[in-house]
């Protein structure tokens, strides 16, 4: 494993590991017990689009392992605002860090990038193309959640065309032998350049009420206004669904919703407090996630 730009970069046996070693780190990313695998080890983080998760999970797994970040959150206060292409700005970011986290609103950037880089590069979301550590923990909370992730019944509902965490998602779930359910919009269906490759048993649907008893896991996502080229074209689908806790009355009592976050409207406030909401613990598990990862990919004594 060098660099993780696609979920596929990652073989299952890779990803079993990495998700071993975070239950382990689990204790170190609460602060309850101390590590040093890190120690030295320095992440440049380059964010060409806003994040909360992404950019301040992988900042707290360097910190608790001992290591420590540099980078910018605001293209606009570094050179990219003088024209600098991404090719020679990762080039040179590659040569003062150990590891590079890219976050780019351009599919396939992280490939570039990664081209072009002495050092792992990690695909932190390139348009609506991969998000592959988003993966990784979404993986973990399902484990957690579900204590398996395999044979579930996993529902992915929303913007399934411009969402890069379902794209990424599909392919790993795939790998585990899950059965998917992509419910959204006809506009916004699951491209077929992602079902092409699925090799698991799977069902597109514009309805969440044909599937929703049958579901395990519920995967919402928020519709990407920032994706679509029309702005008229968003609002005809931007309240598509909404999951309050009435419709959850219809749910199996072990089915859980997940959601990369933000959520905008999509899930209502009032399923917060309900058995099925796990998208805030599934925040959290970025951490242990992206520790277990670092250490695999930047090494260091354990
Ligand atoms: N889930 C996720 O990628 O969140 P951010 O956009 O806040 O990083």
């Amino acid at each position: 494993m060098k660099h993780v730009v696609s979920i596929s970069d990652l073989s299952k046996k890779q990803i079993l590991s990495i998700l071993k070693r975070a239950k382990e780190l689990v204790p170190v990313a609460k602060g309850k017990k101390k590590s040093k695998s890190l120690d030295g080890k320095i992440l440049a983080t380059c964010f060409f689009e806003p994040s909360t998760r992404t950019r301040l999970s992988f900042e707290t797994a360097m910190q608790r392992l001992g290591g420590t970040c540099i980078g910018f959150a605001d293209p606009s206060a570094t050179s990219h605002l003088k024209g600098e292409t991404l090719v020679d700005g990762i080039r040179m970011v590659a040569g003062y860090a150990d590891a590079v986290l890219l976050r780019h609103p351009q599919e396939g950037s992280a490939r570039l990038a990664s081209e072009n880089s002495e050092v792992p590069l990690i695909n932190g979301g390139d348009g609506a193309g991969q998000h592959p550590t988003q993966t990784l923990l979404d993986l973990f909370t399902i484990n957690e959640e579900m204590g398996k992730m395999e044979g579930l019944n996993v529902g992915m509902l929303g913007d399934l065309r411009y969402g890069r965490t379902v794209h990424s998602l599909s392919h790993a779930l795939a790998k585990f032998n899950n059965k998917l359910s992509f419910i959204s919009p006809d506009s916004l269906s699951m491209p077929s350049y992602v079902t092409d490759d699925l090799s698991c048993e799977w069902s597109s649907h514009n309805s969440i009420e044909d599937v929703l008893n049958d579901l395990d896991i519920l995967y919402v996502t928020r519709i990407q206004k920032e994706r679509f080229p029309d702005l008229e074209e968003y609002k005809k689908v931007a309240s598509a669904y909404i999951i309050d806790s009435d419709l959850l009355k219809n749910a199996k009592s072990s089915m859980r919703i997940l959601h990369p976050l933000p959520r905008v409207t999509e899930i209502s406030t009032d399923v917060d407090d309900t058995k099925h909401a796990a998208y805030f613990r599934q925040a959290f598990n970025g951490v242990p996630v992206r520790m277990a990862l670092l250490e695999q990919l930047i090494g260091g004594k354990k």
